[in-house]
């Protein structure tokens, strides 16, 4: 049918050109053992695009990423053969095919927000989609049933995907193959852990072992029983301090520490750990630093230290500023990026710290020297305060 032929031509010039946003197939064809739906939509994972197919059977969902070629040929095979209905949402038009017996229809209608081809529009798209049907965005409340994000919850999942881009950009910086072990420090209601499972193992296809832990009961028995419920098996939780949490994997190698969000020292006390755990990489979003805030005494740059939220804003920064450094100073490559969390209001920083492979011994990383005497010679300039960060440093002496 020539419906079905412009159809596919469609599709063709949108994997080609790079305007592709999703694909949905319905209504398979009596007799044919298909998923009843598939999702498929366009990610721009760091290596290379690819489309995730969401096979969804029954309220079962499973997900696979296909390269474009292959998912060209796939489409092709399914379209008009095994799906009646087919809807192409490109970045400039929703392109509608309805197959009967022995007619077709096909609708195209002009986008309600178009957008740009091009390259940076495509980081726009959401590496967790509402409809990726993933079903721990149910579970949590951030979808209702049918994949709509509630009306509510739309900050935390824009958050979730900001942070997901940034696991995104350091996944080269972890192993490429076996199972990745990781550990997420003050999990709270566990959005995030959540997210970092699903977004490892469905669109990296990864093994992985992922363990929240927080000091509060509550959230960690909630959390714990939608793992369990929802049959994930690398992912698990348990109660405790972060500062009190010694050896948790036994000898296994701990490839990403994450902390988010953890309230004032508890994000020393995780890089503490980190460092002693020689992870590959820390993820730390630092939140309310008070310690230095009522040590400081900034001689040369009093005036800084004189208006009270200038000042606490300043022992901020200058907190993680010497987190940082405490961080190179063990072999660390840091650095501090904008965590904008919710947007026009606001903003936190992300301590991003990957260990450096150098092929020298950790005993002639010069690098790691500069720091450690610019750690002292900045925390001179503070006022010499007393900090859990010192305990960072220490560890590489
Ligand atoms: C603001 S919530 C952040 C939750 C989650 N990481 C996020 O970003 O959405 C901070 C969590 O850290 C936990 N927490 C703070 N200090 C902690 C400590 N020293 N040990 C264990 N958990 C801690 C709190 O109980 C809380 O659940």
């Amino acid at each position: 049918m020539a419906e079905s032929e412009d159809f596919l031509d469609a599709v063709r010039t949108a994997l080609r050109e790079g305007s592709f946003v999703s694909l949905v197939l319905s209504k398979p064809r009596g007799g044919s053992d298909v998923p009843n739906r598939l999702d498929v939509r366009f990610i721009q994972l760091k290596q290379e695009a690819v489309l995730q197919w969401t096979h969804q059977r029954g309220k079962q969902a499973i997900h696979e990423n296909v390269d474009l070629n292959e998912s060209a040929t796939r489409i092709v095979e399914l379209v008009p053969a095994v799906y009646r209905d087919a809807l192409l949402v490109t970045s400039s038009e929703n392109i509608q095919l309805r197959t009967g017996k022995r007619k077709a229809w096909l609708t195209r209608t002009a986008s309600s927000k178009p957008v740009e081809p091009q390259s940076h529009d495509r980081q726009k798209q959401y590496l967790l989609s509402p409809e990726s049907s993933a079903p721990f965005l149910v579970e949590l409340g951030l979808t209702s049933a049918d994949g709509q994000i509630k009306a509510k919850k739309q900050k935390k999942f824009r958050q979730i995907n900001r942070y997901l881009d940034f696991v995104n950009d350091i996944y080269d910086s972890l192993p490429a193959e076996g199972c990745l072990n990781i550990v997420d420090f003050g999990c709270g209601l566990s959005y995030l852990t959540f997210a970092l499972y699903h977004f490892l193992t469905e669109i990296h296809g990864r093994q992985v072992s992922v363990h929240g832990i927080d000091r509060n009961v509550d959230v960690i028995t909630r959390a714990q029983s939608i793992a369990d419920g929802l049959g994930l098996n690398g992912l698990s939780f348990s109660t405790g301090e972060i500062a009190d949490v010694r050896s948790l994997l036994g000898d296994e190698p701990v490839h990403l520490v994450v902390s988010l969000h953890a309230c004032d020292t508890a994000t020393d006390d995780t890089l503490c750990w980190a460092v002693q755990q020689r992870a590959s990489v820390i993820l730390a979003v630092p939140c309310c630093q008070h310690e230095l805030a009522s040590q400081l005494e900034a001689n040369r740059l009093q005036l800084l230290t004189e208006y009270g939220i200038v000042r606490e804003k300043f022992a901020s920064l200058a907190t993680d500023t010497l987190r940082a450094a405490a961080l190179e100073a063990n072999g660390y490559s840091t650095q501090i990026v904008e965590f904008i969390d919710l947007e026009h209001t606001a903003k936190n920083l992300l301590i991003r710290a990957v260990r450096r492979t150098t092929g020298l011994p950790e005993s002639v990383d010069s690098r790691a020297d500069e720091y450690r005497q610019r750690y002292e010679e900045f925390k001179q300039q503070l006022g010499n305060p007393t900090l859990r960060t010192d305990s960072i440093l220490a560890l590489g002496e």
